[in-house]
């Protein structure tokens, strides 16, 4: 297949464009600057349109685009936030709709379904509240020229992808190694969580697959609790971690993010890529972080 990926530069998105790369599939980056390679096509997120022509031939759009979500939440972050998803994504699915491309993957996330405590949530549940889960459901209501076209639309409600670096293993890690690190709160809070080799496999698979569309869960089958997932990164690391950061302070340290990132509760499963047959790489958090760490 030809395929565009908007947002390639990213964590994700590299390791998607070799995932797709390797499998046989030719992928066009769509770039927020002037074209440096043959391979890549410059736009304009904020426009709301995409050169004609710009998609001939293409048979899959996917959209990875959205600034970071960690950092103090202060007004102007939240903005970006929100207008780094929500315009690129709809910006996106008009040129779909225009140029007739028949497949839009765009990325999306577990925080959709807001804090769902010990409940389990599939694509079936409905939406959560809070500022995540209502930049979710704008960012995924974004694609809608797309889907009314009549393109096949997944919305991509990704979990927190494991990186070495980045995200909460990049918190924990340092503070572990030091022997500070320890669970957020009660450490009751579910994470949904998911490997970056299945994260770029299961993204493939809904691009292979014609008969998936509309919200796909790309997490791992066994969310974990903060508690869990703290021990495991010591025991991947070789150091204990058993102490807990009171909510107070993590709610000090972290202002507004504190209970929409580390203290919510997002106990999601992967109910249509496990129906589909997809399988998964890593179902054990132990082995996916054996793998990285
Ligand atoms: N990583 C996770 O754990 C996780 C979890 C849930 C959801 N997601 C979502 O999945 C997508 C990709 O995640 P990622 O971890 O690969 O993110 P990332 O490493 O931060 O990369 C995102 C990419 O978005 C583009 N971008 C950044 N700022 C932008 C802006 N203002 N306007 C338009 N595009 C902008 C950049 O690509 P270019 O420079 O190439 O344009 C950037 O490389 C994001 O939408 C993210 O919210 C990720």
């Amino acid at each position: 297949m030809l395929i565009v990926v908007a947002g390639s530069s990213g964590l994700i998105g590299r390791a998607l464009v070799t995932e797709l790369r390797e499998a046989g599939h030719e992928v066009r980056k769509l770039v927020r600057r002037a074209p440096a390679a043959d391979d890549e096509l410059d736009w304009d997120p904020t426009s709301g349109s995409i050169a004609s022509g710009t998609f001939d031939g293409v048979d899959a759009v996917i959209n990875l685009c959205g600034a970071p979500v960690q950092g103090k939440w202060t007004t102007e972050l939240k903005r970006r936030m929100r207008d780094s998803r929500i315009e690129p994504a709809r910006t996106l699915a008009g040129a779909v709709a225009e140029q007739g491309v028949p497949v839009l993957l765009c990325a999306s996330s577990v925080s959709f379904y807001g804090n769902t405590g010990a409940a389990v949530a599939d694509e079936t549940s409905g939406s959560g509240a809070g500022f995540l889960a209502q930049m979710v459901i704008d960012w995924e209501a974004a694609t809608k020229a797309a889907q009314d076209a009549g393109s096949r639309v997944a919305l991509l409600r990704t979990g927190l992808v494991l990186t070495p670096d980045t995200g909460l293993i990049g918190v924990l890690r340092p503070m572990i190694r030091l022997g500070v690190g320890g669970r957020f709160g009660d450490g009751r809070q579910y994470i949904a969580w998911i490997s970056m080799a299945d994260e770029v496999a299961a993204i493939r698979y809904v691009l292979e697959n014609p008969g998936l569309s509309g919200p796909v869960n790309l997490c791992a089958p066994e969310p974990v609790t903060n508690a869990e997932f703290t021990k495991a990164v010591g025991r991947a690391l070789g150091r204990p971690a058993f102490l807990s950061m009171p909510k107070a302070v993590v709610r000090f340290a972290l202002g507004e993010a504190a209970d929409e990132l580390a203290l919510i509760s997002l106990r999601v499963v992967p109910q249509v890529l496990s129906d589909a047959g997809f399988k998964f790489r890593h179902t054990e958090l132990d082995d996916a972080l054996a793998d990285i760490l």
